[in-house]
């Protein structure tokens, strides 16, 4: 506390109370100093960890404060590994608490993936997006503004119903996106239901590797942000990935309407405050390491998959194209498509 500088003007420090240790967490309860609060506390939040050595959560409890510290590790390298979930969860890495897992919902429906070149995002979104083709009962629209090289992988899935690999597609994917959210809506409407959770949609999931494109293209910007302030009520999900997390690519509009942000290492500190709020993702080191950050932040580690180790893992889902097809807006309905299983 003293090498902190959570110290009150007469020198008085934080005394510990009580203590558990269990499974590498260690938990204190301290009673601040006359003129020490918990946002002293807060304030010195990054050196608190340092020199704990590990993860800090601060609670306050009446007149204390409860510092839990968690010490376990988090790996370094974690290989690939599929854990059958419901449709629309996936793990979204390793934690010191193990694999974390995730479901997209109307409280937490976007996801924002931040990052430099080289710090892990394309193999990040390939593993999730493995997952959610594995789960099944998901649609995937995949837009892949960086030549269509990341996703082409996953175009002959048979939940990929949409592939966009320029801005015109890009719009065009968003109108149908659109169509069906206000479909959505109606069907919700005749139900009487008042949420997804009373009325089963099956979860779609928008999956976009530079985004940043779209936030330069007035037209397809406007769509964009609207799209992601109405369709959240309706089981529709955005994930969207930038390597120049600047203040043009996420202005606070657009930050506003989504709740889960992935940072990976990133250029600079400022990159990091638009992503985090704090300095964090600049001093990351390892690639595929990233902080979670929703309610709390969370530091873990992203599993590793290769493109060959992706397609031999979904293999099973993918499609024989019966014709070559015309316009991207026929395959929201599947038409074309013939359900050809490989075995
Ligand atoms: N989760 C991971 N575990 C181990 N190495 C990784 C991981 N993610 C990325 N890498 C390494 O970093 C390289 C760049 O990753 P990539 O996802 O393409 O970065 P980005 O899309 O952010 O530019 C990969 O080729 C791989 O060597
Ligand atoms: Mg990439």
């Amino acid at each position: 506390m003293k090498d902190t500088g959570i110290i009150n003007k007469r020198g008085k420090l934080p005394k510990v109370v009580d203590f558990k240790v269990e499974k590498g967490k260690v938990e204190y309860k301290l009673l601040p100093p006359y003129g020490i609060s918990i946002e002293d506390f807060q304030n010195k939040f990054d050196k608190l960890e340092q020199s704990l050595n590990g993860e800090v959560k601060l609670l306050k409890e009446g007149s204390f404060i409860v510092l839990k510290v968690n010490k376990n590790p988090i790996p370094d390298y974690v290989e690939f590994e599929y854990i059958s979930l419901p449709p629309g969860e996936v793990i979204l890495g390793y934690s010191r608490d193990g694999p974390f897992k995730l479901r997209f919902s109307d409280e937490y429906p976007h996801m924002l993936v931040g990052g430099t070149t080289g710090s892990g995002k394309s193999v990040f979104l390939r593993q999730l997006i493995v997952q959610l083709l594995l789960s099944g009962n998901v649609d995937l629209y995949l837009i892949d503004l960086k030549f269509g090289v990341e996703f082409s992988v996953f175009r002959n899935s048979r939940y990929v119903k949409e592939y966009a690999e320029n801005e015109d597609d890009a719009f065009r994917v968003m109108l149908t996106i659109k169509e069906l959210t206000y479909k959505r809506f109606d069907e919700l409407k005749k139900s009487n239901a008042v949420n997804t959770e009373e009325y089963y949609m099956k979860p779609v999931f928008v999956i976009v590797d530079e985004f940043r494109n779209i936030m330069e293209n007035k037209r397809l910007k406007s769509l964009f942000e609207e799209l992601l302030r109405i369709c959240r009520a309706v089981n529709i999900h955005f994930i969207i990935a930038t390597q120049r997390p600047d203040k043009d690519t996420v202005p606070g509009s657009l930050k506003a309407n989504i709740a889960m942000t992935c940072a990976f290492r990133t250029r600079d500190a400022v990159n990091s405050r638009i992503l985090l709020e704090n300095d964090r993702a600049a001093s990351i080191q390892i690639p595929g390491r990233f902080i979670f950050q929703f309610k709390d932040d969370i530091e873990m580690q992203s599993p590793f998959l290769s493109v060959e180790r992706a397609r031999l893992l979904i293999k099973d889902t993918f499609v024989v194209k019966r014709e070559k097809l015309s316009g991207v807006l026929d395959l929201a309905n599947g038409e074309g498509y013939e359900d050809y299983s490989l075995y």
